[in-house]
C-alpha cells in the first residue's frame, strides 16, 4: 500500500479504529510476495495429506498472484485427475487479487483467515472468510451471502468496526473484490472439508479420494448458487413508524428474551470485552461459565450495546428486519422468524424501538414498559 493511499483510507474513515489499524499496517511499506497459508487443521495432517489437500487446492484456486475458481466439469477424468473448468474469467479475479491484496489482505490475511498484520489489535476481529458464514446477509440463518450483501458491507462498511466503508472504490474494483473473497471462502470451506474428512477416514500413507474435494466443492457452489434466489423480504408492509410502535416495540424486547442478551437498557454484554472480565470466566471450568458465548470463530461473541448507537449491519430498517427475523449468522444472536410467526407486525415494532435508540428519540411512557412476566437480565 502505497503512503498517499494509507492517508486517504484514514481520511475517509470515521472509524477511529482503523485509523489504528492503518497507522499498524506494515502494509504501508513493501510488503513480500503473498502466499496462501494451511489452516491449522491441514498442519496436524500427515505429510503426504497436506502435500495432496496443498496441490488441489492450488489446482481448484491457483495462487494469491494467479487466483483462479475451477469446478469440476463433470467428465471422466484423465489418469485419475479430474477435469476442472474456470467459471470465472482469470484476469478479472487477478484484478480482484490485486485489489484485495492491496486494501483489505492488511486486515483480513492474504489466505482470508482473518488474520491480517493489524488483526491482533482490532474488536470484532476482521472476518476469516474460510468458514464461508457472514453476518450481514438478507438470506436465511445459515445460507451464504446474496452478493449485493458483500457489494454493501464493502460500500457502507460496518459501523462501531474497522471495517471501512469503500464509497469511492470503482464499481469495476468492487465487483472483482466481491469474487475473489467468494474464492477465499469457496478455497476455505474446501480446504476445512477435506481436512476433517482426512483425518476421520484416511490413512497417513493413503491417497485423498479425488470425489472428497469434488463432492465438497459442488456443495459449496450449490449453497453460493442459492443465496441468489434466497433473499428474506418482510412478511408484513411496515407500519408507520410512530411512539405506538415503538412502545409495543420496548414490550416486546422485554416479552420476548431479547433483554435477556441485551439487558433491559440495551447495552448488551460490554462487560464481556473487558480482558479481567473474559480471563475470570476463562479460569472458570467450562461448566461454570454461564455468561460467555463464543461465536463460529472461536470468539467471545458478546450482545450487540444498542445504545452504542452503532449497527454493525446497517440501519436502514429492512437491515435491523433482517438482523432479528433470521439473526446473525456464526453468533449467538438467534433468528426469530418462528417465534414471531403468529405475530408478524412484532418484528416492526422491534425494529422501530431499536432505531429509536439509536436515533435517541425520546418516547414518552418508554420507562413505564414492563415486561408481563419478570426477566432475569445481564445487567440487571
Ligand atoms: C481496518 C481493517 C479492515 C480492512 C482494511 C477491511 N476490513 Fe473487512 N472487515 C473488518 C472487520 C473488523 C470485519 C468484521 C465486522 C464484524 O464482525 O462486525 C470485516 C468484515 C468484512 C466482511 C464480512 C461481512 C459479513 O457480512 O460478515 C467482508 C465481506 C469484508 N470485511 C470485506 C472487506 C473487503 C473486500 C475489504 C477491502 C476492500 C475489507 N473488508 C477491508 C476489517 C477490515
Ligand atoms: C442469546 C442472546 C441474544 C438474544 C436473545 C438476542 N440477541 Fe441480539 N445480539 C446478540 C449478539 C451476540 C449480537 C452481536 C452479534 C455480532 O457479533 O455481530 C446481537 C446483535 C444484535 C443487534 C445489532 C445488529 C447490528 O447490526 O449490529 C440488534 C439490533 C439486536 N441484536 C437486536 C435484538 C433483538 C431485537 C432481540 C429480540 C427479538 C435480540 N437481539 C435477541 C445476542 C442476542
Amino acid at each position: 500500500m502505497q503512503f498517499f493511499e494509507c492517508v486517504e483510507l484514514v481520511r475517509r474513515s470515521a472509524s477511529l479504529l482503523c485509523l489504528v489499524a492503518v497507522a499498524l499496517l506494515a502494509g504501508c511499506s513493501r510488503t513480500p510476495k503473498p502466499v496462501y497459508v494451511a489452516s491449522e487443521a491441514t498442519l496436524k495432517l500427515p505429510e503426504k495429506h497436506q502435500r495432496q489437500l496443498q496441490e488441489t487446492l492450488a489446482r481448484y484456486f491457483g495462487t494469491p498472484l494467479n487466483p483462479r475458481l475451477r469446478l469440476p466439469t463433470g467428465e471422466p477424468a484423465d489418469d485419475g485427475v479430474p477435469k476442472l473448468v474456470d467459471v470465472i474469467e482469470p484476469d478479472h479475479l487477478a484484478h480482484g487479487a490485486a485489489v484485495f491484496n492491496r486494501r483489505c489482505a492488511g486486515c483480513h490475511g492474504t489466505t482470508g483467515d482473518g488474520m491480517g498484520e493489524a488483526a491482533p489489535y482490532l474488536f470484532p476481529k476482521p472476518r476469516d472468510y474460510r468458514p464461508g458464514t457472514y453476518k450481514f446477509t438478507s438470506t436465511p440463518y445459515g445460507a451464504k451471502p446474496h452478493r449485493s450483501d458483500l457489494i454493501r458491507v464493502i460500500r457502507r462498511g460496518a459501523k462501531g468496526t474497522s471495517m471501512p466503508a469503500f464509497p469511492w472504490l470503482p464499481d469495476e474494483d468492487v465487483q472483482a473484490v466481491v469474487d475473489y473473497v467468494k474464492v477465499l471462502s469457496y478455497r476455505g470451506e474446501l480446504e476445512a472439508d477435506v481436512a476433517r474428512v482426512a483425518e476421520l477416514d484416511y490413512d497417513a500413507d493413503q491417497e485423498i479420494d479425488s470425489v472428497e474435494f469434488i463432492d465438497s466443492v459442488t456443495r459449496i457452489h450449490d449453497n453460493w448458487e442459492q443465496a441468489a434466489y434466497q433473499v428474506v423480504l418482510p412478511v408484513t408492509a411496515q407500519p408507520k413508524y410512530t411512539d405506538e410502535t415503538i412502545l409495543a416495540g420496548r414490550k416486546a424486547f422485554l416479552n420476548k428474551g431479547c433483554s435477556k442478551c441485551h439487558g433491559k437498557d440495551g447495552r448488551g454484554q460490554t462487560d464481556w470485552l473487558s480482558s479481567e472480565f473474559i480471563a475470570a470466566q476463562e479460569a472458570l471450568p467450562e461448566d461454570k461459565r454461564e455468561k460467555l458465548n463464543y461465536d463460529a470463530w472461536g470468539l467471545v461473541a458478546p450482545a450487540a450495546d444498542i445504545t452504542s448507537r452503532m449497527l454493525h449491519g446497517g440501519r436502514r430498517p429492512i437491515d435491523v428486519y433482517r438482523r432479528i427475523f433470521t439473526g446473525i449468522n456464526g453468533t449467538p444472536m438467534p433468528a426469530f422468524e418462528q417465534a414471531l410467526s403468529q405475530e408478524p407486525d412484532t418484528f416492526w415494532h422491534l425494529v422501530h424501538y431499536v432505531e429509536s435508540i439509536v436515533e435517541g428519540r425520546q418516547v414518552e411512557g418508554l420507562d413505564q414498559v414492563v415486561a408481563d412476566e419478570p426477566v432475569t437480565t445481564v445487567n440487571q
